[in-house]
């Protein structure tokens, strides 16, 4: 099935129409900025800009970096407070006319790993670390997921981990990828400790370049770094967006 995926960040809003079984894009990927501020109304009004552009009719799937639960945002970490209690997918269903399902922007790029990249098959506890301008995760249990699971809001010392140990923390704070590896690893232990993880994906921008801070990850769990980069979000997006309207739409076929 194709469906739009879109993934909704701080600079950038980006969609592409997604082959749900293969992952693979069947159109342009199109890229607007963020509004500045990033309001409720604004940022709908370019999603509606990117279904317009991509002359796409059907279901979408939408992630957004926040706690989402029946479409509502629950939290603001990183966007504007507005977002806090905004059903937005009511909000982007209006503005689109389309059937808009949303989600945590972690737990949809997880969801592309689990199903077509590096947590393809693996069974066990699965945790999806996204190192970016925050800390995101997805945690998977024999391939399924637990949504909304926030680790990267765990105190180190007295400090949040994605205020400390972020890709953009790094970059801010100019440290060295082996100061930055060991932030790191001091990290992924407490998710080591609390989780009991079989295996580790470590996703993000920055993960392109695992070959310079793996060598200073010293967790009793296996590490990999993820396979789908920047384009996960909204692959995760669409193929989630199709398995909730397989749940939300009753089965045609007559019981008896
Ligand atoms: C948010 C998460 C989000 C992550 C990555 C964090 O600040 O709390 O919900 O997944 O950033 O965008």
């Amino acid at each position: 099935m194709v469906l739009l995926g879109i993934d909704i960040g701080g600079s950038g809003i980006k969609g592409a129409l997604v082959n749900s079984e293969t992952g693979e894009f069947v159109s342009e990927r199109v890229r607007i900025d963020t509004p500045a501020g990033a309001l409720p109304a604004d940022v709908a009004d370019v999603v509606a800009q990117l279904v317009k552009e991509l002359n796409y009719q059907g279901p979408v799937g939408c992630t957004m970096p926040a706690v989402v639960k029946n479409g509502v945002t629950q939290t603001a970490a990183n966007i504007a407070k507005e977002w806090i209690g905004t059903d937005a997918a009511k909000l982007f269903s209006q503005k689109t006319g389309l059937n808009v399902f949303v989600m945590n922007d972690a737990d949809a790029a997880g969801i592309a790993e689990i199903t077509l990249g590096a947590g393809k098959g693996k069974l066990g506890t699965v945790i999806m670390i996204t190192l970016g301008t925050g800390i995101g995760s997805a945690v998977f249990y024999n391939g399924v997921l637990l949504p909304n699971f926030e680790l990267g809001h765990i105190e180190i010392d007295g400090r949040v981990a994605e205020k400390w140990a972020s890709a953009a923390v790094r970059k801010e704070r100019d440290l060295d990828w082996d100061e930055w590896g060991k932030r790191l690893n001091i990290y992924l232990n407490y998710v080591q400790k609390f989780t009991s993880p079989d295996l580790i994906i470590i996703s993000g921008g920055v993960s392109k370049k695992y070959e310079k801070f793996f060598p200073y990850l010293k967790v009793n769990t296996e590490i990999v770094p993820a396979q789908m980069f920047n384009d996960a979000g909204i692959v995760g997006a669409a193929i989630a967006a199709q398995q909730m309207l397989q749940q939300t739409t009753p089965d045609p076929t007559p019981t008896s």
